[in-house]
């Protein structure tokens, strides 16, 4: 090389470096990184210089001798979360002091070799293990199945992200739930049912062509907590997504959720038969459509034959069912698991049924419809009841058909997305609320028949379980709408993988990967968030109340209407106040709900023993009646309601204090969000009581204030455009107030 090329080499080279400094120059000044939520609990950003020279010597390479797209996404994602968490990279390598081995006993002669104790982890479960390997010092993954792996992979970066010790592990775990599925209420023009995080993430019109990588992000963070199942479209089923067309779109989004472990379902329009397949019938009965049903599945099979089956909504809110032919639930059901049957499909059969003609109380109607059906389904169907009898209200008595039908498969539906609990702004950790009703004792068979036996099958020795989460993922940046609504997403996972877990615990890890190890932060955030319940529970419908919410969309109170084509969907319908008092007579004088119960339930509830907690539920009460506290019920009411604002006071000033913990975006926009938590609340609680009163017509007790408007306020308030709401409908402009701009 000549002198002047020589030159220009080394000038090339100095430009260069300096132009990567430059590059590095704001990582270097910038104190925390901005952070979008973007990457979940999946950030694996650089734990502290002391944190990582304790780990790095136990992550030194990955040794994995089979080759599968799962046993790559396990790789891949070891590759990426022990590199950014151990701030170098960690790649493929030999066995050697501090090796991850991963594999199967089937993929790789290494874990043959070691002989593991494998078999009680079935096929989803895994073990790792701190074992010496030809001398030297390794942490073995090891599962019956390649997915197993995976989820090993992704339980050994979690206890990294959290910081517990790795140098002797001896883990084994395997799933308590065999399904464990989101069901996305999306619609295929985009829009989501009570979604409260932009629009669905699912773009249909550009697949299968374009496969958005959001969707292997979305795949990654759902198998990385143990999901292993996602209905792709809202119960309220557009039968187009049956369709050819939109099959060979399924398919292709089946492909990217396939090496994690992840089945697609769909939600399947009962009357499909006849809008697609142009038959006259969609009567079960009817052999055409028996066939029709066949050809469909065996079609859907031949494109993705993994597929995982379908969810209904059958007669219900609309919906076309097997009523409409003088047929009962489970033939409508069995029609369709006959179908799926040789494919090893599962058909999801939803509970979620009342009818406008049926003056019964709904809160009974399910279990009347579905009770004299047990033992009636095929083992292919499970009965996928709502946690509680009316609708994700913020406080439910468990669903009375759990434990009452013994001869069938249960499976338990909670909600996600928010859309009874104040929607993406409201922090409210849901965890405790699914922990509650899995705790809940149904008696059913004795003390200990709790709801988390009924699911998981062992109460009646079933081998099958499952339990399904209505989703809160959208398009938004952080997929959830606010920093805390992840947390559910992430605990709903967590909790169906193993139901004994608390939602402390579920909480306190979910904090550790997503914001700080810090225990000091831990300390205050956790206590708010299991408090967060309650506070939701107090300022919109405490001691029982429920269905106290705007028309449509459910955003904010409205417990004065009653004037809705359906009486059941009216507020009124459910508050019952008069002069006399409030709540929903349900015992036997009244509705006679309570002996849907095991007996000792149905006395507890009819009686005056009755826990504060379910009391308006229940049973109608006087104004003056004396609780519990000694105070009046007119009293006990505001005192909650008090509480609860209070409690979300509490909340702003916690996280107010956690800012040095937190990066500036996620802190300020939880901030923001906590201030209309407030707001919103005091609107829930100075609604209410300012329509109860017109009732009760008591005084407020001392040191509680009166509602700052009268009621005619209160009613005015109109939000025509909520977000989640099931289209624009008549009911949407229901009271649409005067509101001229002057
Ligand atoms: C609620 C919700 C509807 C939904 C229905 C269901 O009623 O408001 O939007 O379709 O539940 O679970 O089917």
């Amino acid at each position: 090389m000549t002198r002047r090329g020589r030159l220009g080499a080394y000038t090339f080279r100095f430009f260069a470096a300096a132009f990567l400094l430059l590059l590095a120059m704001p990582a270097l000044t910038m104190p925390v990184r901005a952070e979008d939520g973007y990457d979940l609990w999946l950030r694996y950003r650089p734990m502290e210089t002391s944190a990582q020279a304790q780990y790095r010597p136990l992550a030194t390479a990955i040794v994995s001798e089979g080759i599968s797209p799962s046993l790559d996404a396990a790789k891949t994602e070891l590759v990426r979360g022990l590199g950014g968490l151990l701030n170098r990279p960690v790649g493929a390598g030999a066995v050697q002091d501090g090796a991850i081995v991963i594999g199967t006993p089937t993929s790789s002669p290494l874990v043959a070799g070691l002989k593991l104790p494998l078999s009680a982890l079935g096929k989803e479960g895994y073990l790792i293990r701190s074992i010496s390997l030809s001398g030297h010092a390794v942490t073995i993954i090891a599962a019956n199945s390649d997915i197993g792996v995976l989820y090993g992979s992704f339980a050994l970066l979690r206890l990294i992200q959290t910081r517990q010790p790795i140098a002797r592990l001896d883990v084994s775990s395997a799933p308590r739930l065999k399904y464990r599925l989101l069901n996305h209420w999306d619609n295929l023009d985009g829009t989501i049912e009570r979604g409260y995080a932009g629009h669905s993430i699912f773009d249909w019109h550009k697949m299968p062509d374009y496969m958005d990588p959001r969707y292997t992000v979305m795949t990654r963070a759902d198998a990385s907590v143990g999901i292993n199942g996602i209905a792709l479209n809202n119960v309220s089923a557009d039968p187009w997504i049956l369709s050819s067309m939109y099959i060979e779109k399924v398919a292709a989004l089946a492909a990217v959720l396939r090496p994690y472990g992840i089945r697609v379902y769909l939600a399947a329009k009962f009357s499909a038969p006849v809008e697609l397949g142009k038959l006259k019938t969609a009567d079960p009965a009817d052999p055409q459509v028996q066939a029709w049903w066949k050809k469909e599945v065996d079609g859907i099979y031949r494109r993705i034959p993994d597929f995982g089956g379908f969810v209904v909504k059958a007669n219900s809110e609309g919906q076309p069912g097997p009523r409409d032919y003088n047929r009962s639930q489970a033939e409508g059901a069995n029609v369709i698991a006959d179908a799926l049957a040789p494919h090893g499909g599962t058909v999801f059969w939803r509970a979620f049924v009342y009818s406008e003609k049926d003056p019964t109380d709904r809160a009974k109607q399910a279990y009347n419809e579905f009770k004299p059906l047990d033992g009636k389904f095929r083992d292919n169907v499970f009965v996928q009841t709502k946690n509680g009898a009316i609708d994700f209200q913020p406080r439910e008595p468990a669903h009375p058909l759990f434990g009452a039908l013994p001869k069938t498969n249960m499976a338990m539906e909670v909600q996600l997305t928010k859309e009874y609990l104040g929607f993406a702004t409201h922090l409210v950790y849901l965890p405790v609320l699914w922990k509650e009703v899995l705790d809940w004792d149904t008696m059913a068979k004795g003390k200990g028949s709790t709801v988390a036996k009924v699911i998981d099958g062992s109460l009646e020795g079933h081998d099958t379980s499952a339990m399904v989460g209505v989703s809160n993922i959208g398009d938004d940046r952080n997929w959830t709408g606010a920093p805390f609504t992840q947390a559910d997403w992430y605990g709903f996972g967590r909790l169906t993988w193993d139901l004994n877990l608390t939602p402390e615990q579920i909480a306190r890890e979910w904090l550790g990967m997503s914001f700080t190890n810090d225990p000091a932060f831990a300390n205050a955030v956790v206590p708010m968030m299991i408090a967060s319940r309650e506070a939701v529970v107090d300022y919109m419908t405490p001691l029982g109340l429920h269905h106290m919410f705007a028309t449509n969309h459910h955003y904010g109170p409205g417990p004065w209407i009653n004037d809705l084509s359906r009486p059941d969907w009216n507020p009124t319908y459910y508050n019952r106040a008069d002069a006399k008092g409030l709540g929903f007579d349900r015992t036997p004088s009244g509705s006679d709900a309570t002996s849907q119960y095991a007996p000792p339930l149905a006395s507890l509830f009819a009686g005056p023993d009755i826990p504060d907690r379910d009391l308006l539920w229940f049973q109608h009460v006087a104004w003056g009646h004396k609780m519990k506290s000694g105070r009046t019920l007119w009293d006990e009411l505001i005192v909650h309601y008090d509480t609860g604002i209070a409690e979300v006071g509490e909340m702003r000033r916690t996280w107010a204090a956690m800012n040095p913990y937190v990066d500036d975006e996620r802190w300020s926009q939880q901030v923001a969000f906590l201030a209309i938590q407030e707001k919103e609340a005091q609107w829930w609680r100075d609604a209410c009581i300012a329509y109860f009163q017109t009732f009760s017509h008591m005084p407020m007790p001392a040191g509680h204030s009166a509602p700052p408007h009268d009621l005619s306020f209160y009613k005015a308030i109109y939000i025509p455009y909520a977000p989640g709401a099931p289209g624009v409908t008549s009911a949407a402009f229901h009271n649409k107030p005067k509101d001229p701009i002057e």
